[in-house]
């Protein structure tokens, strides 16, 4: 008779427990342990897998995956090794390889920045999926993403990993992420396992350095940082992992409250949580564990169920499990979630890559195709002087100079350790590409730049940062353009030639200067393997743009943090009562801002009902008409203000927003439900709650939406509209 667990015939639950009940002590904490593809470890991990003693293997080989160059280990040996566990251990359990599939696994695609600047959930999807195909064929299960934190600093480098200032969008990208990776069925051989990071509040550090401390107070925790997470689980996030950082002096990966209490608690979460590379053992260097063992038993009791890369658990879980410190209980269910996630990839049914695949996939037409879509929707047009793009078709030279005019590994972004230079489509070969006019480029020399302008009918000027300026530990004190970028904008805009400033960035770069001397300001970000390609298609108007920022973009680094969805303000009657007095207080762009080749009219703002009782939804809706001569795409966004609440609740939050694609004159008239799911929020005691009174609404182009409606929520017969639900 095989093993029950071997049976795939029966349910997950049933196999993991009849595993579990044949694993000794050691095996089980075994499982919870994960190294890093490198020496020592790389040197020992076949006798590890031998003994039981490893779960996972992290296919990095340092922990700046995102920026050291990294070596892939091929599917052959990382089939040998798995074969050790599979088929020379005690109980065969198979290896589960985790990497950073962050924006694409070798067809690398926009940042997840650039991703949130598409709004469009169902491409984002689509180009995980693609990601997946290729990491699979790779043998690669799991990947440590979507990171879901919400940034509101660009000087953190890290701000390029996510999905920006806003809850809602950072949900809607989560939740795509996660249906990405995992796909509808997660044992299919071409499904990742996902991995919401870095749970909870890392965007948040001091001063946009990296790893620091933040101090969030617990209704903002729980209705800022944590509802993407939620967003996350509730699509089915297989794992979280717990970051670096201390809220109020608690670290993530220590505590039990965040980690047990809410994730695995309130939000439900059944899969397991990683805690970020050592910062289980990092607990000593926060000073909350004397040594590793006392950090090994913290982090673990707290909630963090596989240790990346520090071997605490390995040292010291079996005795502290012996000696009572920790129970059996609590490493039966890290192992039961561990186990779990194994048996839904279908790990035990297909341990081995297939090492024919990747041929097939790595690179595929169609991949490709979805990043060059993705890349040009994410790219936002910021200005657009009289018209002056998209390029006219009769152009015959155009000047594109600047750092970035060429560059092609610089545009991969922040982590794309399976990506290549030689993949990348410049700028250059993008516009080249897709225009008969005569291009004249130059990278590095100011005077020749200026004199190719003056023979040219218009100029580009490609500027921003190179992908590793950005990302983890790549923090900055300004958010001005590199040094030496802006003297290029004021000498060649003294040239006379129209001007078309393009920054290629992980950040928001603050820049009023290109705001006020170019004729057109594009963000293109770091836009990946079709970078050159989908910038062409925007600037030709192939693709009329859409996109629109997931992020503040201040006018300078004195207004950090800085973000649309700021508290109600108690002094707003006067002017000027808490503004800056040496600068603008306003974003030089706000939150949800874009420009597209056309133009959209709003009319017509209906809501109804205008009094709700509670469990009604109440429909928000408004007549949407291009006005313009060409097609193009508006992101209809919905705003609303709860006028009347337990804390002191943001001006405005975007609670929805709709792709919509008109024809020159098209009008449609466009519906928003809004719900109990939207409307509430946690209040001071943690739950979700629904309070009677007003409501605003506002529905237009981005966080300034001026078309403005009302509802309000009425009592309910015999009681009060507020009702108490689980929170989140
Ligand atoms: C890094 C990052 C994390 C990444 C992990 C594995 O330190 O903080 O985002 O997934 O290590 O590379």
């Amino acid at each position: 008779m095989s093993d029950a667990y071997r049976d795939a015939s029966l349910p997950l639950a049933q196999r993991v427990d009849d595993l579990l009940g044949r694993m000794t002590l050691a095996e089980k904490v075994g499982q919870l342990n994960q190294v890093p593809d490198r020496p020592p470890w790389s040197d020992r991990i076949e006798q590890l897998a031998r003994d039981g003693q490893v779960g996972s293997r992290l296919l990095a080989s340092s922990a700046y995956a995102g920026s050291d160059p990294q070596n892939l280990s091929s599917v052959e040996a990382l089939n040998a090794v798995q074969r050790v566990a599979v088929e020379q251990s005690r109980l065969g359990i198979p290896l589960i390889h985790g990497r950073d599939v962050i924006h694409g696994f070798r067809t690398i695609t926009p940042i997840p920045l650039a991703q949130a600047a598409s709004w469009d959930a169902a491409l984002v999807e689509a180009a995980n999926r693609d990601a997946a195909r290729e990491a699979t064929a790779a043998g690669v299960h799991w990947t440590f993403a979507p990171m879901v934190d919400i940034a509101r600093d660009g000087r953190w480098g890290r701000i390029a990993e996510g999905y920006g200032e806003d809850p809602h969008l950072a949900g809607v990208m989560a939740a795509a992420a996660v249906r990405g990776f995992q796909g509808p069925n997660l044992a299919d051989g071409q499904s990742l396992l996902a991995c919401a990071k870095h749970y909870v509040g890392y965007g948040a550090a001091e001063g946009g350095r990296d790893y620091n401390a933040t101090e969030i107070s617990d209704t903002t925790l729980r209705n800022v940082y944590i509802p993407p997470f939620a967003s996350a689980v509730a699509a089915g996030c297989g794992s979280v992992m717990s970051g670096f950082h201390t809220i109020g002096g608690e670290p993530t990966s220590g505590s039990h409250y965040l980690l047990t209490e809410l994730l695995k608690g309130e939000l439900g979460f059944g899969g397991f949580v990683v805690s970020d590379w050592g910062s289980v053992w990092q607990l000593m260097d926060q000073g909350l564990a004397a040594d590793r063992r006392e950090a090994a038993e913290l982090g673990f009791t707290a909630g963090v169920d596989m240790d990346m890369c520090s071997e605490v658990y390995l040292e010291h879980l079996v005795a502290a499990v012996e000696a009572g410190r920790v129970s059996r209980e609590r490493l039966d269910d890290a192992v039961r979630r561990i186990l779990h996630a194994k048996f839904a990839l279908g790990l035990f049914e297909h341990p081995y890559t297939d090492t024919g695949r990747a041929a097939k996939v790595i690179l595929a037409p169609e991949h490709r195709a979805r990043a060059r879509q993705l890349a040009a929707e994410s790219i936002v047009l910021l200005k657009n002087r009289d018209g002056v793009l998209p390029l006219a078709a009769d152009l015959k030279h155009i000047a594109l100079v600047g750092p970035l005019a060429e560059t092609t590994g610089s545009l991969l972004g922040c982590w794309a350790p399976g990506g290549r230079a030689e993949d990348v489509v410049s700028l250059r070969q993008g516009l080249q590409a897709a225009t008969d006019a005569e291009i004249f480029c130059n990278t590095d020399q100011a005077d020749v730049m200026i004199n190719l302008a003056r023979k040219s009918d218009l100029v580009v000027l490609a500027l921003g940062e190179h992908s590793w300026r950005s990302g983890e530990n790549q923090c900055i004190q300004t958010l001005a353009l590199p040094e030496g970028q802006e003297p290029l904008i004021e000498a060649l805009a003294r040239q006379g030639k129209p001007l078309v400033v393009v920054i290629c960035a992980g950040r928001p770069i603050a820049c009023p200067l290109a705001e006020r001397l170019a004729d057109a300001v594009l963000f293109a970000w770091h836009g990946g393997v079709e970078a050159g390609h989908a910038l062409a298609d925007v600037l030709t108007g192939k693709t009329s743009p859409a996109g629109r920022l997931p992020v503040s973009v201040p006018s300078s680094v004195g207004q950090v943090p800085i973000h649309y969805n700021r508290l109600r303000f108690g002094r707003w009657q006067n002017p000027k009562d808490g503004r800056y007095i040496d600068g603008p207080t306003e974003p030089l762009y706000p939150f949800g801002f874009g420009l597209s080749y056309t133009s959209f009219a709003y009319d017509d703002l209906r809501v109804s009902p205008e009094r709700a009782g509670l469990g009604q939804t109440v429909e928000v809706s408004v007549q949407l008409t291009n006005t313009g001569g060409r097609e193009g795409t508006e992101l209809v966004q919905l705003y609303v203000r709860d006028c009347v609440a337990q804390i002191v609740r943001p001006e405005r939050e975007l609670k929805a927003f709709a792709r919509v694609t008109l024809g020159p004159g098209q009008s449609r008239r466009v519906s928003f439900p809004l719900g109990f799911e939207q409307l509430s929020y946690s209040g001071r005691d943690g739950q979700r709650r629904l309070d009677a009174g007003e409501f605003l609404v506002w529905v237009g182009p981005d966080s300034r939406a001026t078309l403005q409606g009302r509802f309000e929520i009425v009592q309910c017969k015999g009681g009060a509209a507020l009702t108490l639900r689980p929170s989140l």
